[in-house]
């Protein structure tokens, strides 16, 4: 704005336009002072209760490339992936209780069966295989090894039956032909054992 436009610019004209002048000063200074204290806040809060959409989409990633790295390793180890869960089939004989802490080991446990499916695929390794089953704790009562009670099973004719006598604590798939293959074995016996991880 020109103060001074011409020879008959009187006193009162100035001061009312230093006075517009100064205003539009402070008002600029005002509003800088605003934006600045309104992205600070905004900022910090953002930060620190309330994360935001990228941040989330960034963690959900990485805990997905966690998975598949997992699952790449264990399928690199021999492991085959089946309806959410890997399964290991054991390349040496053992008794119950040291394949099932083999699996303990490696991160899993002996094969639960939950399913006609998962019966069928175990059916598939064509061995003789240990399974999580035992009723080593209370004779009679079968419990899987994350205690659980069997809601569907395979029971080959007349098992369990603990064998003229003998105690057949643990779970076993006996002839792998028969869909109806589980045998009730003793525990010392010595077999090839599958253990299965959740995925
Ligand atoms: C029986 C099973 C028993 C197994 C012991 C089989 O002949 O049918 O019930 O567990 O022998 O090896
Ligand atoms: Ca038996």
């Amino acid at each position: 704005m020109d103060c001074e436009s011409g020879a008959d610019t009187s006193t009162r004209k100035r001061k009312l336009c230093r006075l517009v002048v100064l205003s539009f000063a402070l008002l600029c200074i005002l509003q800088a002072t605003l934006n600045i204290s309104l992205r600070l806040a905004f900022y910090s809060s953002d930060t620190t209760t309330t994360p935001d959409c990228e941040a989330i989409i960034k963690n959900l990633t990485k805990q997905q490339d966690m998975r598949m790295n997992e699952l790449a390793r264990y399928i690199q180890q021999g492991w085959i992936y089946f309806n959410h869960s890997l399964y290991y089939v054991s390349s040496t004989k053992n008794t119950w209780n040291d394949s099932r802490e083999d699996c303990l080991q490696r991160g899993a446990d002996l094969v639960i069966i939950n399913s006609r499916e998962e019966q069928n695929f175990i059916r598939e390794f064509k061995k003789r295989t240990w399974i999580g089953l035992t009723d080593a704790e209370k004779e009679q009562t079968w419990k899987w090894v994350d205690g659980t009670t069997p809601t569907i099973s395979f029971w080959d004719t007349d098992e369990p039956n603990s064998y003229e006598g003998t105690d057949e604590d643990c779970g076993e798939i006996f002839f792998y032909t028969r869909e109806n293959s589980w045998n009730d074995q003793p525990c010392d016996s010595k077999n090839v054992w599958i253990c299965e991880k959740k995925m």
